[in-house]
């Protein structure tokens, strides 16, 4: 791997070898979602506990300051919304150049399978590997569902992986699931980093899934709703960092977040 490819993904994976991601690219299809409607607002209390914010080039440039900024991971898939016909419709938003003129350290970009466009979303993340490559920068593909959330089981989401990192992924987000997560992270090649998806029923169970997938050879987190729509999101962010980085287990993490949100 050429310097500068590995230099980027080292920013974004820490010598532990996890990362934990920051996403708040919600609003590019969800507009300004619950808790996410004022960005700088969302992020500055629980930024410390992140290794890489994932962000579109429009909230970055309004709401992010580009002095001391944690390492970027630009979100260039879009074009659709929670109101239009088919979230799998995406386009690629925004170019190489844009790219490498914020300086990020990482794109994102969401494939659909098994959607009307797979093909197209499969081709946005192998056009994008095809530029990507030639400046170093590493691509991190999302197995995206849209509003199909049941399609979230072992099977289709090991299918989704294997596929991105076949095309050239560099680190694959992707969901946890109950049925064989260690059987997604096992067919996948490169990195696997959980999402969370929309916000669960109780705090103990983001821990719970978290370091499950964790032991399943996640090697972290992109989790935002979870942290961000929780009432207590610093809390979380902390006890979450617990997991990833310092070897917490779930009842650690949740006797974290416990004594933090009644500080
Ligand atoms: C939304 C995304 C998010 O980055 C991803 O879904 C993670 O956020 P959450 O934990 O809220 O699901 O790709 O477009």
């Amino acid at each position: 791997m050429d310097w500068g490819m590995q230099n980027r993904l080292s920013q974004l994976i820490k010598p532990d070898g996890h990362c934990m991601f920051l996403p708040i690219d919600h609003g590019y299809f969800q507009g300004p979602t619950t808790n996410l409607e004022k960005p700088a607002e969302t992020i500055k209390p629980i930024i410390e506990y992140s290794d890489a914010l994932f962000v579109t080039r429009g909230v970055l440039r309004s709401c992010v300051k580009p002095e001391g900024s944690k390492p970027i991971i630009l979100r260039v898939s879009g074009g659709t919304s929670v109101v239009g016909k088919d979230l799998a419709n995406e386009i690629l938003t925004t170019s190489i150049t844009e790219a490498l003129r914020l300086n990020v350290t990482a794109v994102g970009l969401s494939i659909f399978v098994g959607s009307d466009y797979e093909k197209e979303t499969l081709s946005n993340l192998a056009n994008l590997v095809n530029v990507c490559e030639d400046y170093g920068v590493p691509v991190m593909a999302v197995t995206a569902v849209g509003k199909e959330l049941e399609k979230r089981g072992s099977r289709y989401l090991g299918l989704c992986c294997r596929i991105a990192a076949e095309l050239g992924a560099k680190v694959v987000k992707t969901y946890w699931c109950d049925d064989g997560f260690d059987k997604v992270v096992a067919g996948c090649p490169v990195p696997v980093v959980m999402a969370g998806g929309p916000k669960v029923g109780s705090d103990k169970e983001v821990f719970d899934f978290v370091y499950d997938g964790m032991q399943k050879g996640a090697i972290g987190i992109n989790l935002g709703r979870n942290i961000w729509q929780n009432p207590h999101p610093v809390a979380m962010a902390k006890a979450l960092y617990a997991i990833v980085h310092e070897k917490a287990t779930a009842d650690d993490a949740n006797d974290i977040f416990i004594e933090t949100k009644n500080q």
